[in-house]
């Protein structure tokens, strides 16, 4: 019984090491569909990122041109939804690997940072916080990857009403952990929309870095199929 399990898990991390793959490239407001690319950095390739330590971790890297110089206002406290799929040009019709294939298992994550224009170029040195993180469940035995293939690609999270107005990057990221039985193994799928967000409050979230904020430990290194529980990487949620 073990051993074929064992076996399963092995055919599993072979199908998906190919298949591995998803982009994040457009957004919703409560709701509103916005558009594909638009106020999103949408990375050409879908291959994933996988080095923690590398700039390409903090928004992916190679963008589409010309990449989008529109910023969305979004109000403190808006439902906004990133929308996934399997590749960078959105959804194209139906693909059993869309938004991802479904054996790429791994928890779906969203951070933002404050960025003094949202359109310039150089996003290192930000200042991020955690909005949002869907990992394992136990009943059902599900993971936020798992969600996100049922939702068609929809990962859907409140912004905070506390934060302060101006512009922002948002950083939605799917993991996936179907390779990580060692590090590098961990596959990273994000890209940074470009928002403003109007209203708000005066509340500064603790904050980390990218790179920085991953380290090699049990969050990126495990196997998905043997999991009871999980904690993602990163800090905690802020909540307003
Ligand atoms: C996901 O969002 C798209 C675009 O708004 C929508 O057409 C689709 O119905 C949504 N999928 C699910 C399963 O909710």
């Amino acid at each position: 019984m073990k051993a074929s399990l064992a076996a399963l898990s092995a055919i599993a991390i072979l199908v998906s090491s190919t298949s591995a793959r998803t982009v994040f490239s457009a957004f919703k407001v409560n709701g509103i569909d916005q558009g594909h690319g638009v106020a999103v950095r949408v990375p050409t390739s879908n291959a994933p990122v996988t080095d923690i330590s590398s700039n390409s971790i903090i928004c992916n890297t190679g963008f589409e041109t010309p990449v989008s110089q529109t910023v969305v206002k979004v109000p403190a406290g808006a439902q906004f939804t990133a929308e996934f799929h399997h590749t960078s040009a959105g959804y194209v019709g139906p693909d059993p690997s869309d938004p991802l294939d479904p054996t790429d298992k791994g928890p779906i994550l969203a951070y933002m940072a404050a960025i003094p224009s949202a359109t310039q170029t150089d996003v290192t040195g930000l200042e991020w916080f955690k909005v949002w993180q869907d990992g394992l469940t136990a009943s059902p035995r599900q993971w936020g990857s798992d969600r996100l293939f049922i939702n068609g690609g929809n990962a859907t999270f409140t912004i905070p009403s506390c934060i302060p107005a101006g512009q922002y990057l948002v950083r939605a990221e799917a993991i996936s952990l179907a390779s990580a039985e060692q590090y590098p193994g961990a596959q990273f799928f994000m890209s940074c929309a470009q928002i403003e967000v109007t209203g708000g409050g005066n509340v500064k979230p603790a904050t980390v870095s990218f790179p920085g904020a991953y380290t090699v430990d049990a969050s990126l290194v495990t196997d998905v199929y043997e999991d009871e529980s999980y904690t993602p990487p990163g800090p905690a949620v802020f909540t307003c």
